[in-house]
């Protein structure tokens, strides 16, 4: 195996998978919908950027040729119905038909924890059942489809250097007096993002411990060793960050109804929401691993706690390590 096509390569997860890949010697090729987007892994040896619309199903299938395996990251974290659609289950329907045409078996998609394959109509947000339907197109596919050997990994939130989400707590109660909360004891079990990475690289040059080589389809919970409820993140985030002499801000837990009236004026903000309604629901089920699924550990990752790596880039706001710090170290 040497070629691999990442969809999704230019995001935050994406780029740490571009660059370990790279590390590992093969050639990668991302597609882009913007070639600026590509910015943060443009200059990765062995590394293709290639702009097109990864929605023309005919485009994505002349990408794909020449490839042993296909990495999908793709997703958004809000948008309509329609477009959660789009982009989670008719996307992959696409990819799914592009490795078919070219003869492509290894896939590694990333889903998300309380995504579910069996019932996606279950869980309590659009993005999830969304996601749930796009692990279904892998993992069950019709019986005329060619046989793929498909791994889908589920993490919890993620965090690392350019994560928006410790970074967006950090900045706001540097801002902000006091942090009107919703949703303050939801549970997470956070990740880090190059522990994420790791897993989609193992996922792609060795079969998963317990698996035969032809591996059937499989769920790997991407979870980090610790459970934080989302106020303690949000504490933790301004105390890491030196906000108010490191006594950060206090957080003031909404009532639920406040809370949705909060998320619904951001979405009403113009540009990207920092909170959305379907975020709060996804809220409603903790985002920590069931038990049930293999977890990190079945690919030999013994994943990293939050605080000394979120400490490490929280001061400084910016990512100096490895290949993908080296812009950041030439300025
Ligand atoms: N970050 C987290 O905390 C977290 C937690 C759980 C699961 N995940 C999952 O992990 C994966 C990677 O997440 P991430 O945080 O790295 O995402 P990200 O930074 O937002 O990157 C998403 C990628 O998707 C592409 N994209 C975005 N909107 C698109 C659209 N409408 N049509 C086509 N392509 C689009 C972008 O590519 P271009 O702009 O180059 O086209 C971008 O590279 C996703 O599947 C996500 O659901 C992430």
């Amino acid at each position: 195996m040497k070629n691999i096509m990442v969809l999704g390569g230019t995001g935050f997860v994406g780029a740490h998978v571009c660059e370990k890949l790279v590390r590992q010697g093969f050639n990668v090729t991302v597609p882009t919908r913007r070639r600026r987007n590509a910015q943060r892994i443009q200059h990765l040896p062995s590394v293709t950027v290639l702009e097109l619309d990864v929605h023309n199903a005919a485009a994505l299938t002349q990408a794909a040729v020449g490839h042993d395996a296909v990495v999908n990251l793709v997703a958004i974290l809000h948008g309509t119905p329609a477009a959660f659609d789009k982009v989670h289950v008719t996307l992959p329907q696409a990819l799914a038909r592009a490795c078919a045409a070219n003869g492509i078996e290894r896939v590694v998609h990333i889903s998300a924890l309380g995504a579910d394959d069996q019932r996606p109509g279950t869980a309590p947000s659009e993005y999830l059942r969304s996601k749930g339907r796009g692990e279904a197109i892998w993992l069950h596919p019709a019986q005329s489809a060619p046989a793929l050997d498909v791994t889908v990994l589920r993490p919890s939130v993620i965090f690392g250097a350019e994560d928006k989400f410790l970074n967006l707590f950090a900045k706001l109660q540097a801002v902000f007096p006091v942090m009107p909360l919703a949703c303050a004891g939801a549970k997470f079990q956070p990740v880090w993002v190059e522990d994420v990475a790791d897993a989609v690289v193992r996922c792609l040059v060795r079969p998963v411990a317990g698996h035969a080589a032809q591996a059937l389809p499989c769920i790997i919970e991407a979870c980090g060793p610790d459970v934080f409820t989302l106020k303690q993140l949000v504490q933790l985030a301004a105390r890491l960050a030196g906000v108010n002499e490191g006594r950060g801000r206090p957080v003031l837990a909404l009532p639920a109804a406040l809370g949705r009236l909060q998320a619904w004026m951001m979405e009403l903000a113009p540009g990207e929401p920092l909170m959305s309604r379907d975020n709060l629901d996804s809220m409603r089920v903790d985002n920590v691993s069931g038990g049930q699924l293999p977890g990190l550990g079945t690919l030999g990752i013994r994943p990293g706690a939050l605080e000394p790596m979120a400490a490490q880039y929280l001061r400084s706001g910016q990512s100096n390590q490895g290949l993908l710090g080296l812009r950041n170290r030439a300025r």
